[in-house]
């Protein structure tokens, strides 16, 4: 396997494999790697990003590389000049590439003109190298995935689909409560019911909040207004997504032990309250430092060939 482009495309030894790698990359921090000694890694950021370009760059530099950010103004890309031969002519420089942007496609496309291995930073569609983040997060803190119920709750975005695709495949539950019409993508819905069939996990869907949390070991949410989406339909969502806000009240109806989670950045008063992220159920900043470490691990992997992919 040469990339990482969703949760999905990996086997569930891999992906236990590179959660195992991030929890060992944690407990040795001044590892030095030289996977990329004297090479470089582009990480190409097609939207804002603080968590994956600083932690990736960093990741980067503990294995022995130099990293390049760049922007879509920066590269010919932005003039017109393809993804297949961007990718084909970074490929004759870098070691790894690594993409935030729009469409899934655009990324797929990318993968398969370049040489070298690619690594979706997040698109519309999904969010695996948050993914890797929270299953170790929610092992560090909760215990074993397999016996763990997950809850979701708000909108079914690019964070959501790789949480379940990564939850359910290495056994686990997840609950997801949405409003009506922001439900998960149907094809996301489909494999990880897949996924399901296949480890034991199990995937719940629905529209209430209440029922998800319902001895949860965790509850999750993110932003109601991703990336890409429309702004002026942010009064309308904010509307729609009322009911689906994580506060003390919905958390009392989780386990008593229940952690909060997000994968940042948050929006105080409106998918969850102030007392909730900043509260000592949350450990969202324990999340977003093992971006750091699974990006090390995850790049490690691949630079070594490690991912069988399915
Ligand atoms: N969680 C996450 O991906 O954060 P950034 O958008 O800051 O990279
Ligand atoms: N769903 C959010 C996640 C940001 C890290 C977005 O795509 O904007």
């Amino acid at each position: 396997m040469k990339d990482l482009l969703r949760v999905a495309d990996l086997a569930a030894s891999d992906l236990r494999f590179l959660v195992e790698l991030g929890k060992r990359f944690k407990s040795d921090p001044v590892r030095r790697g030289d996977e990329l000694l004297h090479q470089t890694a582009v990480l190409y950021f097609n939207k804002p990003s603080t968590r994956t370009r600083i932690s990736m760059c960093t990741a980067v530099a503990r294995l022995g590389g130099v990293p390049l950010t760049v922007g879509p103004n920066e590269l010919q890309l932005g003039r017109g000049e393809t993804i297949e031969d961007t990718a084909q002519v970074v490929s004759r420089y870098a070691k790894l590439f690594v993409i935030r942007t729009f469409a899934d496609e655009d990324v797929r496309r990318f993968a398969a003109a370049a040489s070298i291995p690619v690594v979706n930073a997040l698109t519309d569609g999904h969010h695996p190298c948050q993914a890797l983040a929270d299953v170790m997060t929610l092992e560090e803190h909760c215990g074993p995935i397999e016996h763990l119920k997950v809850a979701y709750v708000g909108d079914g975005n690019n964070v959501c689909h790789s949480l379940m695709e990564a939850v359910v495949m290495l056994g686990g539950t997840v609950a997801v409560a949405t409003p009506e019409g922001y439900a998960p993508d149907p094809e996301v819905v489909a494999t990880t019911r897949a996924l399901a069939a296949e480890s034991g996990g199990r995937l719940e869907l629905g529209a209430d909040p209440r029922a998800a949390v319902a001895d949860a070991h965790a509850v999750y949410t993110d932003t109601w207004v991703s990336m890409g989406d429309p702004e002026e339909e942010h009064a309308r969502r904010v509307e729609v997504f009322a009911p689906f806000q994580v506060n003390a009240s919905l958390m009392r109806g989780a386990r008593p032990d229940a952690r909060m989670m997000h994968c940042l950045p948050d929006h105080r008063g409106e998918e969850v309250t102030a007392d909730v992220v900043d509260g000592p159920q949350s450990v969202v900043f324990d999340q977003a430092e093992n971006r750091l470490h699974t990006a090390v691990g995850l790049f490690h992997a691949l630079l070594t060939g490690r991912l069988e992919g399915r």
